[in-house]
């Protein structure tokens, strides 16, 4: 097969990944934006190398014609969680898209497979714009968490190494380190409102200062110089003293006056209304 035609092939493909990847990590990012926990830790993304596709085709007898239909994996996508709760919330998110079609999922965590390996996968219709029109493609996109992650790592590179013909004193620590990484996940689900209320308030006290920063900028441009280093020094001691709920009223007041002066800042919630 000539080189130029599988570039022909992949390309929508490599274009599917990356405006996946980037979807994927813009929604952690309005997750963040908002203040907001992100059940999104981590995205990446690979188109399969053409031994792998090759290699798969002949393993399961699949000839060229169906090659596209078949192997459903020739785009992944790989979204890593901190919590095996929000595995669940990021398939929901992927459920509730208009640009993305879910055409089956296998749960490996319910399931797990039989080396161990456990995963959430879906594989999805998506629809890339090409220069021959729109293509519908196919992904796979694998939730996991990053203990999963680790143990699937793990292994997948011993299977590189035995080629398959994993010894069985390796099979049985790889069997043992498997039920530690449910053990693990366990054991940080029972902490995840804890760290999901800590991560949410820095979050949002991240979020406050920016703005509130940004607003005294604005007034500094719009207002009494002597003034906004007043505020200024108001904000340096409350941000000090460490108490969030002061730093969000202070936040509100500093909207009030930068409302009279039209110098509120542009937040995260989106451009001027009025615009
Ligand atoms: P592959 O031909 O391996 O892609 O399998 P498949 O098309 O029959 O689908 P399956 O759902 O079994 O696996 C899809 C993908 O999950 C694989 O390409 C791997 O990335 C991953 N995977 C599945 N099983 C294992 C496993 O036992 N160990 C590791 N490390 N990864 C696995
Ligand atoms: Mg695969």
């Amino acid at each position: 097969m000539e080189i130029q035609l599988w570039r022909e092939i992949l390309s929508p493909y490599e274009q599917a990944v990356t405006e996946l990847v980037e979807k994927f990590q813009h929604l952690s990012l309005e997750h963040r934006e908002r203040g907001l926990y992100s059940p999104i830790e981590q995205v990446t993304g690979r188109v399969k190398s053409i031994t792998s596709i090759l290699e798969k085709m002949k393993r399961k007898k699949i000839p060229f014609e169906e090659m596209e239909e078949q192997v459903e994996d020739i785009a992944g996508i790989r979204i890593i969680c901190q919590f095996v709760e929000d595995i669940q919330r990021v398939s929901d998110l992927i459920a509730g898209r208009s640009d993305m079609e879910i055409k089956c999922i296998k749960d490996y965590i319910a399931h797990q497979k039989e080396s161990g390996y456990r995963s959430y996968h879906l594989v999805i219709y998506y629809h890339v714009e090409t220069l021959n029109g729109p293509k519908k493609i196919q992904a796979e996109i694998q939730i996991r968490t990053m203990a999963m992650n680790f143990w699937a790592t793990i292994e997948h590179s011993l299977q590189y190494k035995y080629k398959t013909n994993i010894p069985p004193h390796v099979k049985e620590r790889l069997a043992n380190a498997a039920q530690a990484i449910i053990a693990l996940d366990s054991e940080m689900s029972s902490v995840r409102n804890e760290i999901m209320n800590a991560q949410n308030s820095s979050l949002m006290q991240r979020n406050l200062v920016m703005d509130i920063l940004q607003n005294i900028e604005n007034l500094y441009q719009k207002s009494n110089r002597r003034e906004v280093e007043k505020i200024q020094d108001e904000f340096y001691r409350i941000y000090a003293s460490n108490d969030l709920q002061q730093l969000k009223r202070f936040h509100q007041q500093l909207d009030i006056i930068a409302e009279g002066y039209c110098a509120q800042a542009v937040t995260s919630e989106g451009w001027d209304q009025n615009l």
